[in-house]
């Protein structure tokens, strides 16, 4: 068989453990041919390409970033002058045909699941694999990415304790996410957070402010307050300096803010995000051996499993109200900005 590997939308530690994933287990255990796509669906536009070889594939499993390059190609996207256009689907069903390609691996997150969704319609035999740092792929519980930008964040939300104290002031740090709060939420209770505002949850400024100056009265001489990019609808940046300026408004405490952008996608995958990532790329490869096409790998309760992707297109998985950590932080007195907690004592 011959297969044609792919990596599509942002970037994140584990792109080269899953491409290492599908393409050991595809040469060495199924003797497939192996395309590397450069670029995203890109590649697969103008045709750019080449043999992934063993040689490739050592010394990338702790690389950070993606040995084939990415894009946010959307080939289904039609621009306004959509009647010029080329048809993008058609040429990379027509390269994916020349190529003699027997299935095309498409590693991503939402996007990438929906364009590869929409190609398995022309006829294309696709697997996909989820990633992404915002952990918001439906269909599974982690996506790989998302432990590694967690601990990132962790460990910045550490540091900022010990200045905070120094200053006694109020420190907002801003972590990506996109529509979804998993980062803010994960690293924000890892860190020890006082407040945790995520896109799910609708915070108040008053509630916010109160709680803060409670804090303050209580000798509680510095707060951390963790802030999910996706809580200032529409733009992915403002939204630490937007909480910032009100809570120094509200409070008159010195505040200061920190977005921690793009240094949570670089560096090296965690060791979980290593492990998950080989997993999804082994099992990715052995569904295209059972020739169980039109399926995403997923984990669900611990297990690696396959969804369909007609279940996982078009769909996000944002944070439920009544998440566990979530109902466990508010017990501990971590505000999330929609109700004042427990009393300070
Ligand atoms: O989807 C990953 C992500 O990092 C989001 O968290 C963020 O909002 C977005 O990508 C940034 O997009 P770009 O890399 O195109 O600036």
């Amino acid at each position: 068989m011959k297969i044609g590997i792919l990596t599509a939308g942002g970037d994140c530690p584990g792109l080269n453990a899953a491409i290492r994933g599908v393409a050991k287990t595809a040469l060495l255990e199924q003797q497939m041919q192996v395309l590397g796509i450069s670029s995203g669906f890109l590649g697969l536009i103008e045709n750019e390409y080449f043999e992934i070889r063993e040689k490739h594939l050592s010394g990338i499993l702790t690389m950070g970033g993606t040995i084939l390059g990415t894009s946010r190609e959307k080939p289904f996207r039609k621009s306004a002058n959509y009647m010029m256009e080329i048809d993008k689907p058609e040429i990379i069903r027509r390269n994916y045909q020349k190529l003699g390609l027997d299935c095309l691996v498409c590693i991503g997150g939402n996007g990438t699941m929906k364009t590869a969704y929409r190609l398995s319609g022309l006829g294309m035999h696709i697997i996909g694999i989820p990633k992404t740092i915002d952990n918001d792929v439906w269909g599974t519980e982690f996506t790989f990415g998302f432990d590694s930008a967690v601990t990132i964040a962790a460990e910045a939300i550490d540091r900022l304790h010990s200045t905070a104290n120094s200053h006694k002031r109020i420190m907002v740090i801003e972590v990506m996410g996109h529509h979804a709060g998993w980062i803010a939420l994960y690293a924000g209770v890892a860190a020890g957070g006082d407040i945790i505002l995520i896109p799910e949850i609708r915070h108040d400024d008053e509630i916010i402010s109160t709680y803060l100056k409670q804090r303050a009265k209580a000798k509680k001489e510095y707060s951390i307050v963790v802030v999910a990019e996706g809580i200032v609808d529409g733009s992915k940046r403002g939204a630490a300096t937007k909480i910032a300026k009100k809570i120094s408004k509200l409070t008159g405490l010195e505040t200061r803010e920190t977005v921690l952008g793009y240094i949570q996608r670089g560096g090296s995958p965690t060791p979980m995000d290593r492990i998950l990532a080989t997993r999804y790329g082994a099992h990715a490869t052995e569904l295209i051996t059972k020739q169980k096409f039109g399926n995403m790998v997923a984990i669900q309760h611990g297990e690696i499993t396959a969804v369909p992707l007609n279940m996982v297109s078009d769909r996000v998985r944002t944070v439920p109200e009544k998440h566990h950590l979530i109902l466990q932080a508010r017990n501990m007195g971590t505000c999330f900005g929609d109700k004042l907690c427990s009393s300070l004592n």
